[in-house]
């Protein structure tokens, strides 16, 4: 035994992809409608608030942790637009998502956890899931990013206009009821920045 280390087990090494069939039936059975999803949804308490406040879209969510997916993804199993599911977002992007459209992608604070060099493969946004988004958004659908890491915000804002046109904020049809993520409540309790931006593919006149 002596000095053994014991090591945890790393959920970004994650190797689970979702499929269309975890959530075509669900879609199907709501009575189909637009398509939200949240990349690295965390505890899917954003989607589950905008699933109450907007019946006639259908909200799909994906994160890595398994614990978070066992311990809070099954007490909104009843909410009938909305399915949270655990999964790699980087696997699962574009298959999951079949011959569907999606009208919005929301990446809120997609950081690793540990912000250390060496961990940056883990970073969720990279060119591979940049392209696989384009391909699976709706011609008028939309990207939303969201961090409070400077740095990262240019990062992956050079990545998404790369492949995407940037949508100016007075374009930017805000909800009706907004509800914000985990993340930015904290951040907007402590009064941190956040940095965010929308992108489209750039086929309607409301693009820059
Ligand atoms: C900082 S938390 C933010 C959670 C939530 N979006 C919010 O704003 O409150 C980042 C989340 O992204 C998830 N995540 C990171 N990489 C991921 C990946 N490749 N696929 C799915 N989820 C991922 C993490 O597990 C974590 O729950």
């Amino acid at each position: 035994m002596g000095n053994r280390i014991r090591r945890h087990a790393d959920p970004f090494q994650c190797r689970v992809a979702v499929g269309v069939a975890d959530w075509l039936e669900r879609y199907c059975a709501a009575g189909h409608g637009d398509i939200w999803l949240d990349l690295g949804c965390g505890k899917g308490e954003l989607l589950a608030g905008l699933a109450e406040n907007h019946p006639e879209i259908f909200f799909i969510g994906i994160d890595v942790r398994r614990k978070i997916a066992e311990t809070f993804f099954p007490r909104y199993r009843y909410v009938s637009n909305l399915v949270l599911l655990h999964g790699n977002a980087n696997l699962s992007i574009p298959s999951m998502m079949g011959q569907k459209k999606v009208c919005r992608v929301l990446i809120n604070f997609p950081d690793p956890c540990d912000h250390k060099p060496r961990y940056k493969k883990r970073q969720m946004v990279n060119e591979r899931l940049v392209e696989g988004i384009r391909s699976i958004l709706a011609p008028d659908g939309v990207v939303s990013v969201k961090t409070d890491r400077r740095e990262l915000f240019h990062e992956m804002n050079t990545l998404f206009l790369s492949s995407l046109k940037p949508i100016t904020a007075a374009t930017a049809v805000p909800l009706s009821n907004p509800v914000v993520s985990e993340w930015e409540a904290e951040c907007r309790k402590k009064s941190v920045s956040v940095f965010s931006r929308e992108y489209g593919l750039g086929y309607d006149s409301q693009i820059e």
